[in-house]
């Protein structure tokens, strides 16, 4: 039967109308001669209201049927509502429950529900108001993304998500493995011999899709990765997660400016799409989550990004009227509590900092000609920190071989990657985006746990 979207009703409906909507009840109100019921079908913040006349076959019977939490399908004809609060609503000729929801245990009533309880029913938590703008957000801001990239000619690629390489150095990678962790098979020096392993070698849950990316750019120019990454990063914080998704663009003939205009572009261009395309959303988010979003997404679509050095960066920091936590010194990595300075409060916009200490970043970024630092670019955003991390890549092959020798990784398993400089190298930067960190950042969303359905943290991977 062809139903209609809760949506699409609400914004386009008109009176006389016949419909058949699907959905999960969220509340009900018996009042002597008729019921209110408000069916959400997952399509917009707002639900239908349904109204329920003793006409209707078995209506006692259905009433009682009808707890929130419980799944209907009902036809009927729109009418403009009386009440204030919508415009339109159905009177119901019929009414069908697919499934009852026992009142006494279903966990989510009418009341504000803390995110740390939600958190716990995972598998029923879309149902609410925020996690369900959340995840509308999301979709949104997927589909801003690929556009983006779609309209500008960029190849969507898939890269593996099992690798035998550290893209980044960090050391922060899940093993995957079909040994028999009963009889782990090892060597004479006692290491795990992973030759008898599924893969004859020992392989990760990719941490970045950039090596691969970086190879599909030598062949298509621009390319861009939006898939899930995988950290064993012992962080328990509210920006960390151990699976989040990354979009990766990388592309060649490009330099670290190409690189920082792309990434400033984008970022205009989601929020633009999201603030079009999801606006009750995002109204809810600045009611009800924090009073800034609204004000930040016009800032960030009509005001430039501040750009400055790495040097700049900490030179300004000295100079905070501030104590930090940890100690500002030119190369040592920056700390979010720095970035936040930044961004929040001394720029009050997201800052792109460039040029970092080579001692600090990956292998794979461009030596710059002082020596010393790199062209590595981060976008740091109010509230967040970093959510941009990118490079101008070492296109240069020597150097890249000195490089990987610094930083102590592999020649020989990234003799491919050296391979890309040997055959028609090219200048070539890119970028990660964390894709979690953009949804917090949209939505002020508090816990990166709640802006992904099912959170994978440190001792943490129900549902
Ligand atoms: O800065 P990162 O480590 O950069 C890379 O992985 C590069 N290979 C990207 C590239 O140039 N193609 O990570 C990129 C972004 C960060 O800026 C941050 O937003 C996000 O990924 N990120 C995380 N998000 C959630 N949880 C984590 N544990 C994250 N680690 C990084
Ligand atoms: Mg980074």
């Amino acid at each position: 039967m062809a139903t209609q979207r809760i949506a699409d009703i609400l914004k386009n409906g008109q009176p006389d109308e016949s419909v058949t909507i699907q959905g999960w009840v969220r509340t009900k109100r018996e009042l002597k001669n008729f019921a209110f019921m408000e069916v959400n079908d997952g399509s917009s913040m707002a639900s239908l209201q349904v109204v329920l006349n003793p006409q209707l076959p078995n209506y006692n019977d259905l009433l009682k049927k009808i707890n929130t939490g419980a799944s209907v399908e009902v036809t009927g004809v729109l009418v403009a509502s009386q009440g204030k609060g919508q415009r339109i609503e159905v009177q119901a000729n019929h009414l069908k429950v697919y499934g009852e929801s026992d009142p006494e245990t279903y966990p989510l009533q009418k009341k504000r529900h803390s995110f740390e309880f939600l958190r716990t029913i995972g598998h029923l938590r879309s149902r609410t108001n925020t996690l369900g703008a959340v995840f509308r957000v999301r979709n949104a801001a997927s589909n801003a993304i690929h556009q983006f990239f779609q309209k500008k000619g960029f190849l969507w690629i898939h890269t593996p998500l099992i690798t035998a390489s550290d893209c980044e150095g960090a050391g922060e990678l899940f093993t995957v493995t079909s040994l028999d962790l009963k009889q782990i098979p090892r060597l004479d020096s006692e290491e795990i011999d992973f030759e008898q392993d599924f893969f004859g070698r020992q392989a990760y849950l990719t941490v970045s899709g950039q090596l691969e990316a970086e190879v599909m750019a030598m062949s298509f120019k621009n390319v861009y990765t939006f898939g899930p990454t995988f950290r064993a990063e012992n962080s328990n914080t509210s920006r960390h997660l151990a699976e989040f998704w990354m979009v990766e663009p990388e592309i060649a003939f490009c330099d670290l400016q190409g690189d920082m205009d792309l990434a400033e572009e984008f970022l205009k261009y989601i929020f633009q799409y999201v603030l079009e395309n999801c606006a009750e959303d995002m109204e809810f988010f600045n009611q009800r989550i924090d009073n800034t979003v609204l004000a930040t997404a016009d800032n960030i679509i009509n005001n430039d990004f501040e750009r400055i050095t790495y040097t700049e960066a900490i030179a300004l920091l000295e100079k905070a009227d501030r104590k930090f936590e940890f100690p500002v010194e030119w190369g040592a990595d920056l700390q979010s509590e720095h970035e936040r300075y930044l961004a929040e409060e001394l720029f009050k916009k997201p800052v792109i900092v460039r040029d970092y200490p080579k001692g600090i970043k990956a292998f794979y970024m461009r030596l710059n000609d002082d020596d010393k630092t790199v062209a590595a670019m981060d976008v740091l955003a109010p509230k967040i920190g970093e959510i941009i991390g990118g490079s101008q890549r070492e296109e240069r092959l020597d150097i890249l071989e000195k490089r990987i020798q610094e930083t102590e990784m592999s020649p020989e398993d990234l003799w491919w990657y050296l391979d890309l400089r040997r055959y028609g190298t090219v200048p070539h930067a890119g970028f990660g985006l964390g894709f979690e960190r953009l949804v917090q950042f949209m939505t002020g969303m508090g816990n990166i746990r709640d802006v992904i359905p099912f959170p994978r943290t440190p001792l943490s991977a129900e549902f």
